[in-house]
């Protein structure tokens, strides 16, 4: 077997949970290996896109993931200065290094930046978690997907819905192979670690307002879990503004709300004025971004999560947790309910979030794992790659 050098990048958190199994399938690789042949050498690239210790630093430590190689600390921006500066730096790195492939996952900018990079210095491009289609084009994640999936050399998708997205667009076939979702080798690597947190703890340790540290907080069993952080829906006052009305006037009445609050949200929070009304409601606690344990553990023992969030979607529909998705489309339909998933689309709309919230609060969901999704995603990625990477003769 011929040896492989491959870059993979990371850019924003979602992207951690994906490439932490990646690289430990690389570690076990090499291990087995007998002697140096079929080595991979692998460098770890972060586009720095997110910075904070809570958004990067402290998923590579909960997640065994070694610092990266590169960091081209393009920082925060608009969307093309974000994906501007990451090509420029990333084009040294990759004519610096060489590598036989570069694997990007998922949808952010780093993804699409990256793949474009690549494929204009004829490296070939593998994307993990391909095919996904919201059709929303004013998503920037949706052009980051369809322009890496039309440029990438082998498309690793994560359900048969998305080979066939791929196959409708007229993605050769032999470019096309379904592993499932690698997200899901984390959760299931992890799970265990996540129950047996203490909630009260970690409510206590997270919350924004840290003034008296020995106050404690209690959730009773029955408790609401949200997370929103899409421009579509935290940027326009015009939307924010009634949902935070709706979650102080009827969701707190009833339950207690955790809610983890995303730095772009807690911007626009601030900047509409809202941050004090919902800081003052005594049932609603807000938290800083939460570790990948923490937030899992809050996930598992929520009644409903309501989010935004495509990955939240996907470990609701295995966990068994009632997900209101407040978005109006998916690129995710095998979380749906209708697919035997556990999430429901109620975009912004008022009467459609409450409406979804009392039928799920009264309904029972079961677990549900689509075919593949079994936690041993990672292997199947690089198995695909080095079979990609053989000569043909
Ligand atoms: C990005 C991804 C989105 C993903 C999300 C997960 C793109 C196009 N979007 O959106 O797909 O779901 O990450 O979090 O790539 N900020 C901080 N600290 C940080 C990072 C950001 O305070 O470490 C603040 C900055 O004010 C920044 C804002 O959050 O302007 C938004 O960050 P950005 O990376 O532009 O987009 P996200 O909304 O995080």
């Amino acid at each position: 077997m011929q040896n492989c050098k491959i870059i993979s990048v990371v850019g924003a958190r979602p992207n951690f949970m994906k490439i932490a199994p990646f690289i430990k399938a690389i570690d076990k690789h090499n291990a087995v290996l007998q002697s140096g042949a079929g080595k991979v050498e692998h460098l770890l690239v972060h586009t720095g896109q997110h910075y904070d210790v809570r958004m990067s630093e402290s998923f590579f430590t909960a997640l065994g993931i070694p610092a990266p190689d590169i960091n081209l600390e393009v920082g925060s921006g608009s969307h093309a200065e974000q994906v501007g500066h990451t090509m420029i730096a990333f084009e040294k790195v990759l004519k610096e290094h060489n590598p036989d492939w570069v694997v990007v996952v998922g949808d952010v900018n780093a993804t699409l930046a990256c793949s474009v990079t690549a494929k204009k210095e004829c490296i070939k491009v593998c994307h993990i978690e391909a095919g996904l289609r919201s059709g929303d084009l004013s998503m920037p994640e949706e052009i980051n997907r369809l322009v890496t999936d039309r440029l990438s050399d082998l498309l690793l998708t994560p359900d048969l819905i998305s080979s066939e997205n791929l196959r409708k667009e007229g993605v050769p076939e032999e470019k096309i192979r379904f592993v499932g979702n690698i997200m899901i080798d984390t959760l299931e690597a992890n799970r265990e670690k996540a129950a047996s947190l203490d909630l009260g703890q970690i409510l206590c340790n997270n919350r924004f307002d840290q003034s008296d540290p020995s106050a404690s907080i209690s959730v009773d069993k029955d408790y609401i879990a949200m997370t929103i952080h899409r421009p579509s829906n935290v940027d326009k006052q015009e939307v924010l503004e009634p949902l935070v009305d709706f979650l102080i006037r009827e969701v707190s009445k009833e339950f207690k709300l955790v809610w983890t609050v995303h730095p772009r949200t807690m911007k626009q929070l601030k900047s509409f004025g809202l941050w004090k009304k919902i800081e003052q409601n005594s049932n609603i606690v807000l938290l800083q971004p939460l570790g990948y344990h923490e937030m899992l553990k809050i996930t598992m023992g929520a009644s409903i999560m309501m989010t935004d969030s495509g990955g939240l979607q996907e470990e609701c529909c295995v966990l068994g947790i009632p997900c209101l998705t407040m978005r109006w489309n998916t690129e995710r339909p095998v979380t749906l309910m209708e697919h035997g998933g556990a999430s429901i689309l109620v975009g912004n709309d008022i009467a459609l979030i409450r409406n979804a919230y009392h039928t799920a609060i009264s309904q029972k969901t079961q677990p549900s794992r689509p075919e593949l999704w079994d936690g041993h995603t990672a292997e199947r990625c690089l198995a695909e790659i080095l079979k990609a990477n053989a000569p043909t003769h």
